[in-house]
């Protein structure tokens, strides 16, 4: 990313794998409205209620079933091809249950971010919430960070706390974590449109917005 952009707008591509709020969030919240344009949504679960939130946006669609290809490494070509032929200048990983694979990462390098559900470097992987809740913190949140070929690992762009009382219900923690990620998420990705995202060339794990977050 850099903070020069020009241009149109930013051309995004989502992939998810389950029912797609935060795609919901990013089509209601920016697409269409100037600064930014899903152009392609991709999965690799065939039923995904994403895909159906896509095509009741008019936004095409394409699946990459893990199970369709030789290996991980066949299959993300097929998806990065897929993505640079719709002319995609960011990929947004939202409820992505897939790794992607090195040379996926390294064709779109500082150009894919991820929504995750803590606060991050804590709780990375599977079910981020409720390894928060059993941990006993006080707070967890949420993360957008850009993705590396690490687990949850990359530069981190925006994060958000929640507090967590004492035995509040996991289902009530899950919503507040969701409404959270469905204005960072939109958030980020307006920040990158808008060139206001670049990494600091002295240590490219710092993030630099600017104006602020
Ligand atoms: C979100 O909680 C996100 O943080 C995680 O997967 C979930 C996706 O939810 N990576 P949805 O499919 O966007 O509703």
């Amino acid at each position: 990313m850099s903070a020069t952009r020009d241009g149109g707008p930013l051309r995004v591509a989502v992939l998810a794998s389950g029912t797609g709020t935060n795609l919901q969030a990013i089509l209601d919240s920016l697409h269409g409205r100037g600064a930014a344009e899903v152009v392609a949504v991709a999965s690799d679960v065939p039923d995904a209620k994403a895909l159906k939130r896509a095509r009741e946006a008019g936004v095409t669609t394409g699946v990459f079933e893990r199970s369709a290809y030789a290996d991980r490494e066949n299959r993300d070509l097929a998806m990065a091809e897929w993505l640079e032929s719709a002319g995609v200048e960011l990929v947004v990983l939202a409820g992505y249950m897939q790794l992607l694979s090195g040379s996926f990462i390294g064709r779109f390098e500082g150009r894919i971010i991820n929504v995750h559900p803590a606060l991050l470097p804590a709780f990375p992987g599977l079910d981020a919430i409720g390894q928060a809740v059993a941990h006993g913190v006080r707070y967890t949140g949420v993360t957008v960070h850009f993705v590396d070929e690490g687990v949850d690992t990359g530069p981190i762009l925006l994060q958000r706390p929640v507090e967590l009382e004492y035995a509040r219900p996991v289902t009530e923690i899950e919503q507040d974590i969701h409404a959270i990620e469905h204005e960072l998420l939109p958030r980020a990705i307006e920040l990158i449109a808008a060139g206001a995202v670049s990494f600091d060339p002295d240590n490219p794990r710092l993030v630099r917005i600017e104006g602020g977050s």
